[in-house]
């Protein structure tokens, strides 16, 4: 039999919990479909950081790095400032591996109640492919008293080396700056992802961007659109500025299909997408490298207040154990774990707090597991 090698890292907070949960089913579809999985946990997150100083090392990533899939659960403590985990271990990985796609489905499960009124499963149905490695978020930045000072930031990724040199000179009391970049190979590279999925959905692309308030990186964005739109003449395309996407998603969800955002825009828009989909509870995410190493989390934060408690809901984590699973070419067992949670949503029984109902962290897990098991086919 087949077995895979899948290293976890569980992470802090509600963490540890829900992702029992995702093991317990992707163990599960093993057993039903044919295959075994061998965990390897990870301790990295807020504990192992306080005890021991280290986030994660240059020799776990190389580690890591021997396998195509990590399963991560969420990291966030309230003990450790905030971003030095994000930065310190959840970026650590995304941009060592070079997880340039951040692929969040946004789909209403049958079952699940969306706040907007009147829509439905065949209204909300698209997927948000959100660049995962440039933007504001390659952490050059800092602040600068009043007098001159030079600053030196740098950029390093497998496609390019950026550094930059600033030359401060400012007589205000304090100033904080934050340079945001995108490059061509990082933006085409994101687009074509999103093209070439189209083509296997609806072949509608809408870019998402704020081209009219900061012109630079963001008519750069626009103009890769267009070259890479125009390989694709099949695919209908549209520009939205991210203020009035906002509103389109929330007015009219089935207007869209595949939705390609710059990093920061992308994070913004899929917590909406969530609580659009029945909220962050069943919102899965991927970061992925097609040619390397991907990481499958839920989109959710550590949700420390619930630590411990058996009480939220492991859907989305469980969701995102079927992306891993499809990652991993295992694309039956991933749609048999999706149908497992449908069997569950639809039955509307056995759900947790968020959904309306009493039910455990581990009794949704037990539930999904059955459907998983009695399922035909
Ligand atoms: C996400 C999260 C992270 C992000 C945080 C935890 C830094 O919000 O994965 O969407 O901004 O990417
Ligand atoms: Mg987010």
């Amino acid at each position: 039999m087949k077995t895979y090698k899948i290293p976890t890292i569980a992470g802090d907070g509600v963490g540890p919990e829900i992702m029992a949960e995702g093991k317990k089913v992707l163990q599960a579809a093993g057993e039903r479909y044919g295959f075994d999985i061998e965990w390897k946990d990870y301790p990295y997150g807020a504990e192992h950081y306080l005890r021991t100083g280290e986030l994660i090392s240059e020799d776990a990533l190389k580690e890591l790095g021997k396998y195509p899939a990590i399963y991560l659960g969420s990291v966030g403590d309230a003990r450790v400032p905030p971003g030095v985990l994000e930065r310190g271990v959840l970026f650590a990985l995304r941009f060592y591996f070079d997880q340039y796609i951040n692929l969040r489905p946004i789909r209403l499960l049958e079952g699940v109640e969306t706040p907007i009124r009147d829509k439905g499963p065949d209204d909300i149905n698209y997927v948000v492919v959100r660049e995962n490695s440039e933007d504001l978020y390659i952490g050059v930045g800092g602040r600068a008293m009043r007098g001159s000072v030079r600053r030196e930031g740098e950029v390093i990724r497998n496609l390019y080396n950026v550094k930059f040199g600033l030359d401060i000179d400012s007589d205000s009391d304090e100033i904080a700056y934050q340079v945001g970049l995108i490059s061509a190979e990082g933006t085409s590279r994101v687009m074509r992802y999103a093209f070439d999925l189209a083509t296997r959905r609806r072949e509608h692309v809408s870019s998402v961007d704020k081209m009219n308030a900061m012109t630079e990186i963001y008519g750069f964005w626009r103009e890769i659109f267009a070259q890479v739109a125009a390989d694709y003449p099949d695919v209908k395309t549209d520009y939205n500025l991210v203020d009035a996407m906002t509103m389109w998603l929330v007015k009219n969800p089935e207007w869209f299909d595949v939705v390609v955002a710059p990093n920061l825009f992308g994070d913004i828009i899929t917590d909406l997408g969530a609580m659009v989909q029945g909220g962050l509870g069943l919102a899965p995410g991927g970061n992925i490298n097609p040619e390397g190493t991907s990481m499958f989390e839920p989109i959710h934060g550590s949700a420390p207040k619930y630590k411990g408690l058996n009480k939220v809901n492991p859907i989305a984590t469980i969701w995102a154990g079927a992306m891993l699973l499809d990652s991993l070419g295992e694309t039956q067992a991933s749609s048999g774990v999706l149908s497992a949670i449908e069997c569950n949503l639809r039955a509307c029984k056995v759900r947790t707090f968020d959904l309306g109902g009493h039910a455990t962290t581990s009794d949704v897990g037990n539930d999904i597991t059955k459907h998983l098991q009695e399922s035909v086919g």
